[in-house]
């Protein structure tokens, strides 16, 4: 077949937006009754008779040069290859027709907006579908996701164009379908205009990446619903507004009712119509109970049902009052993260069943929020945040970070009224597809694009047609003059920051007092971290306003297995930016997650867990005080705590929790009188909602050890040591300090074969605040075979002085191998703080022993050299020396979000004040 193609010019909007449809809510419609009650709302993945998934097997052909691709485009001299839809080019399914290429702030090109470069590859796709009986139909193709532009052919004719990659792409095939064989070609080019608004912190990708999905509706056809709840003084009220399409003759009928309710309502059918319910006594939705009702519209002639959907349907109300974010009631706190969209094999591509991993995970780890970073989800994600509860940010596709960082202006584009169109668009099409989902609990008009009157114009258009719904929108606050939206909304602020604005201290202006505060991203956790999580939960607590926030990010980015590394040495399980020969590139600045690309999750994730856990513990006078930080469950929970003596369990009980919404329960311990010696009481909520401990008495009682060989060889290895490999939060850490002190060891053999080791660090002159070490110890190399690891302090999983709420005291064993963190850019990893004893040991006991005196040590015990780690850029690098290195440190600091945000605070520092001396003693056991 022939077609006359378009070119990738600038598009006048007028003429864009003419050829694609109205942006309307997303569901899936059924041509009769027994099919819609068959499928249950959680499977209900389009197996509807009335949509084909055109997903699947497609035609490509990959033209480098868009210029060459024929103006005069005939299919039938084309050779087409095979990919699968959806796909990207960037990955193996999609072809791989180009390198992964992996990008923060910069577009890929320079050219300034809306100019694109001369050179544009594009992709087209071919893909042939039957249909029968095609009168009296209507045909309605979506996209939910391409990138960058799409341009849609049909039979022979040009049907629409669309940009927005993340948004859906709605086009009306009725007037060009046949009856039998039908082609579809899909001219997909890697920029356009749109790619100016595209610019997020993500591997750049292009292709057709969601399914494609073609709708057969009858010509009278239910188009649209709204379901708009709002509450009222006498309960709940909804409008149920259907727009029904196509020529209406008489003898049409809708239906609408709420299954649970038992609700229903008829009316004769017009083009919009709204059935109006009140005084409705419902259950509300929130993220701890999320309670759906099921809606249902139904369009009818006679007894013949021509189609019926189901929506599911929640009642949730939020409004501010003086500067609180009420939901329901209640100033409620988001635990969230940022999820982007990213698989380590399909990239942007992700399944149904990728999301139900995701989100299931993320209960397990307490989260309650998603801020969907930074573009609307897949359906699929709002569908299972409405079942499974969570409260979503629904973001608009609208990221210009390029104009800072290519062209040194963050206004460019949004203080450009020309652009206002493109804007409103994205946001248009993000709330009209999602305004039914519960879980939507703000919108967000998009990430870090200036802000100005683009953004203006968005919020007046959200706040005039949905102003249930709070619109938060970060740049706008680096605006000076532009009113602040619905919320004060930050990025890594500190805590000193936070702190100020929570108290609502007289140096924060007076209009940020007025509004919620909330952070849509805090605590960076690249690498090891985030540090001081729980210190921003204790601001957050103490305030009211402050609404919490979403830790910056959900899951590494990284290419698995990808094929397109530079590296020639060694096959690379996982790569990041510039591993694929990126002429610009950000490097591993994209592994940046609490969960590895396959979403094992890092330490930092299960530091999340425990930061936020439902119930808070305190103890006094023999009495655990429990808070359930819910606003509407009850946390009813079986409570398993243990009184530890020395890191040994000395006392264990159980209770029954059942604490009602912000209530407290109170139950009194047992304990006995304490004796000497260091106590903690660890408490342990339900199977596996998280763990705390307190601290009731530190009191060290010095070992008497005893060594029973010689350790000379071992002590000859006695190195200090005032660096770590570099974390990716080591970031305000001084790389050439050195010259600053001198440090010195020595060694002291005491009796019984015991050596003391004590390491000193002198400074040559009155050090200033600003020079800063990562820790100050001594290394050890001890044999391979030493691998076996027994200690006393805070385990089992790595830690640091800010990076604690995961952890808690106790006796661990474990091994050497087990104590390595793969991180993706490899980095120092497996410190344990507070120690008071540690042990390394053969297979039979063989080893030594290392007793603190007086103070608490931190160690970490590694196959890999501090060298090896530092050199090191991915784990398939490091060697393995055949050696154990032990290192024992005296000071270790914390970190923070320093890779993008604040510092570690000043407690966690090292303060080298007039100099760090400690000591600890060894023997050989
Ligand atoms: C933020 C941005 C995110 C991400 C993060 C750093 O400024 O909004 O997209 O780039 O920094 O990882």
């Amino acid at each position: 077949m022939k077609y006359r193609i378009q070119q990738n010019t600038y598009r006048d909007f007028a003429v864009y937006e003419q050829h694609r449809r109205n942006p309307r809510a997303y569901f899936i419609p059924y041509s009769d009754e027994e099919t819609l009650r068959s499928t249950s709302q959680r499977d209900e993945r389009y197996n509807s008779d009335l949509v084909k998934v055109l997903s699947g097997k497609w035609g490509f052909k990959y033209y480098p040069d868009s210029r060459d691709l024929p103006r005069e485009f005939d299919t039938t001299t084309v050779q087409f290859s095979e990919v699968t839809v959806p796909s990207t080019w960037q990955r193996k399914a999609g072809g791989q027709v180009e390198p992964p290429v992996y990008l923060n702030t910069r577009y890929e090109f320079e050219n300034p907006p809306p100019e694109l470069p001369e050179l544009v590859p594009c992709g087209v796709y071919r893909k042939t579908f039957k249909l029968e009986d095609i009168a009296n139909q209507t045909y309605l193709l979506s996209f939910l996701g391409a990138a960058g532009s799409l341009d849609v052919y049909c039979n022979g004719y040009h049907v629409g164009f669309s940009e927005g990659a993340h948004n859906t792409a709605e086009f009306d095939l009725t007037p060009v379908v046949r009856q039998g064989g039908n082609e579809l070609i899909c001219v997909v080019h890697k920029w356009s205009t749109g790619t100016f608004l595209e610019c997020q912190d993500m591997f750049r990708e292009n292709g057709i990446f969601r399914d494609v999905l073609l709708y057969t509706l009858p010509k009278v056809h239910l188009n649209d619903i709204w379901l708009r709840p709002r509450k009222t003084a006498e309960g709940y009220r909804l409008a149920c507004v259907v727009e029904v399409c196509g020529e209406q003759q008489t003898g049409w009928n809708v239906e609408f009712g709420i299954d649970e309710l038992e609700a229903k309502y008829a009316a004769p059918s017009k083009e919009r119509m709204t059935f109006a319910i009140n005084e409705l006594d419902v259950q509300e939705w929130s993220a701890e109970k999320p309670v759906l009702y099921t809606a249902w519209v139904r369009l009818k002639r006679g007894s013949e049902v021509s189609q019926v959907v189901r929506i599911p349907i929640g009642f949730k109300h939020i409004e501010q009052r003086d500067n609180l974010y009420i939901f329901n009631d209640q100033a409620i706190k988001f635990k969230g993260v940022n999820h982007h969209d990213t698989n380590p094999k399909t990239g942007w591509c992700m399944t149904y069943d990728d999301y139900l991993q995701d989100l299931q995970l993320m209960k397990q780890l307490n989260v309650n929020a998603i801020r969907t970073a930074h573009y609307p989800p897949d359906p699929h994600l709002l569908s299972l945040a409405n079942e499974m509860g969570f409260y979503v940010i629904d973001e608009a596709d609208i990221e210009a970070h390029g104009c800072h960082s290519t062209h040194g202006d963050y206004d460019l584009i949004s203080r450009d009224k020309a652009w206002i169109p493109r804007f409103l668009d994205r946001v248009k099409r993000m709330y009209f597809r999602d305004r039914n989902h519960v879980c939507v609990a703000m919108w967000s008009l998009g990430n870090e694009a200036g802000g100005h009157h683009c953004q203006d114009a968005c919020y007046a258009y959200l706040h005039a047609c949905h102003p249930e719904i709070p619109v938060h929108y970060e740049g706008v606050w680096n605006h000076e003059g532009v009113h602040g939206y619905d919320m004060y909304s930050r990025m890594y602020p500190s805590i000193e920051e936070w702190s100020r604005v929570g108290a609502c201290d007289e140096s924060i202006p007076e209009k940020v007092q007025k509004l919620p505060g909330f952070l849509c991203e805090y605590t960076h956790a690249m690498g090891v971290g985030p540090g001081s999580l729980e210190d921003y939960w204790q601001l957050f607590y103490a305030h009211d306003n402050l609404m919490g926030g979403c830790i910056w990010e959900w899951a590494d980015h990284a290419v698995e297995d990808g094929g397109f590394t530079s590296k020639a040495s060694n096959a690379l399980r996982y790569t990041y930016g510039g591993d694929h020969g990126e002429r610009i590139h950000d490097g591993n600045f994209c592994v940046d997650g609490l969960v590895y690309p396959d979403r094992t999750p890092h330490t930092g994730a299960w530091c999340m867990k425990n930061v936020y856990r439902t119930v808070r513990a305190s103890f006094a006078n023999n009495v655990l005080t429990l808070k359930n930080t819910n606003y509407f469950t009850n946390e009813v929970c079986a409570l398993t705590w243990q009184l530890l003596h020395n890191g040994a369990v000395a006392q264990e009980g159980t209770a029954q929790l059942d604490i009602a919404p912000q209530g407290t329960q109170e139950i009194k311990l047992d304990l006995p009188a304490l004796a000497d010696g260091d106590y903690h009481l660890s408490l342990f909520y339900g199977d596996d909602i998280a763990f705390e401990q307190i601290t009731l008495q530190e009191q060290y009682i010095a070992e008497e050890l005893s060594g029973n060989g010689d350790l000379a060889d071992i002590l000859a290895t006695v190195q200090p040591n005032f660096t770590r490999a570099p974390l990716d939060n080591d970031k305000y850490i001084c790389k050439d300090s050195e010259d600053e002190f001198d440090m010195h060891v020595t060694t002291e053999e005491l009796a019984n074969g015991v050596t003391r080791v004590t390491a000193k660090l002198v400074p040559h002159k009155m050090i200033t605040e600003e020079l800063q070490i990562a820790r100050f110890g001594v290394t050890l190399q001890l044999p391979k075979a030493w691998a076996n690891v027994k200690y006393y302090g805070l385990g089992e999983r790595e830690n640091l002085p800010d990076f604690t709420a995961h952890a808690k005291i106790g006796v661990y064993e474990t091994t050497v191998d087990a104590m390595h963190e793969p991180y993706v850019f490899p980095q120092d990893n497996g410190n344990h703080g507070q120690v008071r004893w540690l042990q390394l040991t053969d297979e039979n006991g063989k080893g030594l022993r290392i007793v603190n005196a007086p103070g608490k040590l931190n160690f970490s015990a590694q196959r890999y050299s501090q060298a090896s780690l530092t050199t090191a850029t991915h784990q398939e690098d490091l060697r393995d020396e055949g050696l154990v290195y032990l290192n024992v440190d005296g000071f270790v600091r914390g970190i923070g979000s320093a890779s993008c945000g604040p510092d570690t605070l000043p407690q966690y520092r090292i303060d080298l004040g007039n100099g760090l001396e400690f000591s600890f003693e060894i023997a050989a056991i």
